[in-house]
């Protein structure tokens, strides 16, 4: 796997870790020089519909730590996929990118051409889509849908090398070496999504990004595909953005998350914090519509619906919403800021003064 990776490396030049500029929300416990594989600031993306700008994404920024789990949490709709896509440039129209940097080490992909950024993927960034398992092909045999991304990075093996590969790829996620010759439909869907994980991870990227990877797979199989996506990652000492909604599933398998609301980041911190001492309303009502731990069912949901991103109210997007709603709220819209160390929330709640 090493010269393979070297190979598709070649092309593009070594990509290295950056300093962190100060007001991003990064995790600091971890790295003691702040320093980050991924940037993301003030990101953008807005789809443009006849009815006007839907602001999917309206100004999100984040870092993400070597080797580190971050998680984005939110209600559908709330731009997660949005985000995923703009990462690895493929947002298509009406959608656009209209802000901001993606800084993969010193390169702004949004800055690359189409081949460069083709080159970037699977290489440097990849991603398991939302519902990649069911856009598998369903006539290639899986050893073909893998090979098919190396050859796109002008990675040339021998036969004998391609199997090799292959098999090492497939025993990694947990598949035997057997299912590179089989076809999509002879895998269980906990199969499938172990095969997108083997091919996101067939050029060794740094960076790993898998949006509802565990949707539409019941229970168990949900637990193994994280523990695979989990031990793969440690392996490969790849950062993963995980994105899902399940807030249970997201407390067991990441070290930080974001929670995102109507195109925003409204909370960022580790997660044993944000479920001991969430601040964000939203993220407060959020946890407490999770089944309890005895398992009864204790699920109120969140009355009232998100803002439309169309026509986006002025203040807080939250505040219609929001038990706790103040006058300020309804005009003055609030910035993440980091209010105790590491611990960032955008409500008027906590004042917009920096208390760390
Ligand atoms: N192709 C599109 N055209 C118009 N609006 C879109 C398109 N794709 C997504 N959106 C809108 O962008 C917003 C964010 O969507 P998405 O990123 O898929 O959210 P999530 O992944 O959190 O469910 C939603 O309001 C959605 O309706
Ligand atoms: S800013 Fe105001 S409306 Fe928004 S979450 Fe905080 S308290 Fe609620
Ligand atoms: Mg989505």
């Amino acid at each position: 796997m090493a010269s393979i990776r070297k190979s598709a490396r070649e092309a593009r030049g070594a990509v290295g870790k950056m300093r962190v500029p100060r007001g991003l929300p990064v995790v600091r416990d971890r790295e003691a020089d702040g320093t980050a594989v991924l940037l993301v600031e003030d990101l953008k993306v807005y789809y443009h519909t006849a009815a006007g700008p839907v602001k999917a994404v309206d100004g999100v920024g984040f870092g993400l730590a070597a080797g580190e789990r971050f998680g984005l949490v939110g209600e559908s709709g709330s731009g997660k996929s949005t985000i995923a896509l703009a990462l690895m440039r493929l947002i298509r129209p009406p959608g656009q990118i209209e802000d901001g940097a993606v800084l993969l080490g010193d390169t702004n992909l949004l800055d690359l051409s189409e081949e460069q950024m083709r080159r970037m993927r699977l290489a440097e960034i990849s991603l398991v889509a939302q519902g990649a398992m069911n856009s598998l092909n369903p006539v290639k045999r899986i050893k073909d849908q893998i090979l098919l991304g190396l050859r796109d990075h002008g990675v040339r093996l021998s036969d004998a090398e391609a199997a090799s590969h292959i098999a090492d790829l497939l025993q990694r996620v947990g598949l035997k070496s057997g299912v590179a010759k089989m076809f999509p439909h002879e895998l269980s869907g906990g199969m499938k999504q172990r095969v997108c994980i083997a091919i996101a991870i067939s050029l060794q990227p740094k960076v790993i990004v898998a949006d509802e990877p565990t949707s539409a797979l019941d229970v168990v199989v949900q637990w193994q595909v994280i523990d695979t996506l989990k031990r793969v990652q440690e392996e490969l000492g790849a950062a993963v953005i995980l994105i899902g909604h399940d807030m249970g599933l997201m407390a067991q398998a990441v070290d930080r998350l974001g929670v995102m609301y109507a195109g925003k980041l409204v909370e960022v911190v580790a997660t044993r914090e944000l479920f001991g001492e969430p601040l964000h309303p939203y993220t407060q009502l959020l946890i407490a519509s999770l089944p309890s731990l005895e398992g009864k069912s204790d699920l109120r949901g969140i009355p009232g619906l998100p803002p439309s991103l169309l026509h986006r109210p002025a203040g807080c997007p939250f505040h219609t919403r929001c038990p706790f709603v103040m006058n300020q709220c309804r005009v003055e819209e609030p910035t993440l800021i980091e209010h105790r160390p590491g611990h960032w929330a955008a409500c008027h709640l906590y004042g917009s003064e920096v208390s760390a």
